[in-house]
């Protein structure tokens, strides 16, 4: 998939831009809150109805602006599929192919969208909650049926805790267990093959971009080689204290060592988003080897925390890749391009977006 024209209006900075990026590198450069990050939060939006910086979408929408909008042409397997989002006043919509659809699923679908910002080492640092996104997102595009399970999974999940809540009686706490268990343990599965899928892959690009590659290590959320089931039951007491269900796929985490030590606590920051890049690329790569189609990748702000010769590897990977990549940068110099050279060339100034190569 590529994303072949982008139109956006009313987000942040930017009151309205239209452009038609190619299909590999697409460099964007421009002063200092000019309105990069402005413009890969838009494509962002447009594959996740999400934002990488706020939760709160009205933040993004341009002061002033009565309605924030993103619409893209993606070409996918020779076919084009036009996707939007819109919010005006307190309601979002999303569009594909001019029908509303009800979930950013839709969307994701149709422009599988990642991104390494600045701060990227924060999925190493935080807490468990990104690292499940991380690997939900790749579950997804590889795995049919996961989004079902997913779905079913955290549906039983908030009914249990309702009862919970309720102090209802054990007896309707537990009628949920049989559901619970079940979606558990295809998301447990799922999310288990794909982490040793993307394991070859992350080794390959953390050898290049760090010189080592670390261990990645899945925790699927409950006691390891446990039953769920049993853990319920026994965990009952104490859940019915907390109000909720503490044990399961909703805690599950990705866990990264260095040498048996975790590399929030060793690798330098730096260093560590090298290894997020890392595991973007990996990502990217088990979607292509999947046939699943190429990614749209985002990389704001390339040159922050990295040196030349780890600017050069991260570029060379990029290229490789097979996404679609759209850079910032402040100086077209830190992203001096590898041997093809990129594709097109953005400056933005005030919000304005012009193509320049
Ligand atoms: N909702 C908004 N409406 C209007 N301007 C905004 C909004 N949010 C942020 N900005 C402005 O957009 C600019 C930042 O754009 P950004 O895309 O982060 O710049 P860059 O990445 O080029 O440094 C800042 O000047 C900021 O004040
Ligand atoms: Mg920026």
């Amino acid at each position: 998939m590529a994303l072949t024209h982008l139109r956006v209006e009313g987000v942040r900075i930017i009151e309205s831009a239209d452009l038609s990026p190619g299909p590999g590198f697409n460099l964007i450069t421009g002063a200092n809150a000019a309105g990069k990050t402005s413009l890969l939060e838009a494509i962002y939006l447009l594959g996740t109805a999400r934002s990488f910086r706020t939760r709160r979408l009205d933040e993004v929408r341009r002061r002033q602006a009565e309605a924030l909008q993103v619409v893209g042409r993606v070409e996918k397997r020779g076919r084009t599929v036009v996707q939007g989002l819109r919010r005006q006043g307190a309601v979002t919509e999303l569009r594909v192919d001019g029908e509303a659809v009800g979930r950013a699923s839709a969307l994701a679908e149709g422009l599988a969208v990642q991104v390494i910002t600045p701060d990227a080492h924060a999925l190493l640092v935080q807490g468990p909650r990104e690292r499940r996104r991380f690997l939900d997102w790749g579950v997804f595009h590889v795995e049919h049926g996961y989004r079902r399970a997913w779905q079913e999974y955290y549906r039983a999940l908030r009914q249990r805790n309702a009862a919970l809540r309720q102090g209802a009686p054990d007896r309707l706490v537990k009628q949920w267990d049989g559901l619970l268990v079940g979606a558990a343990a295809r998301l447990d599965e799922a999310r288990r093959k794909y982490v040793d899928s993307l394991r070859p892959h992350l080794d390959t690009a953390a050898l290049a971009l760090l010189g080592e590659s670390p261990e990645v290590e899945y925790r699927p959320g409950w006691g390891a080689g446990r039953d769920l089931a049993e853990v319920l039951s026994d965990q009952l007491p104490g859940d019915r204290e907390r109000g909720f269900t503490h044990a399961g796929p909703h805690r599950a985490d990705m866990e990264l060592t260095s040498a048996g030590i975790p590399v929030r606590s060793v690798y330098s920051r730096g260093q560590q988003k090298l290894l997020v890049a890392a595991l973007v690329l990996a990502q990217v790569r088990c979607l292509g080897e999947r046939g699943q189609g190429r990614a749209v990748l985002l990389v704001d702000d390339l040159a922050a925390e990295l040196d030349r010769v780890r600017r050069r590897a991260l570029l060379e990977l990029l290229a490789g890749s097979g996404a679609q990549v759209f850079i910032t940068a402040t100086e077209p110099e830190l992203v001096s391009m590898p041997p093809a050279g990129p594709h097109r060339v953005f400056h933005v100034e005030h919000g304005r977006v012009r193509q320049v190569v």
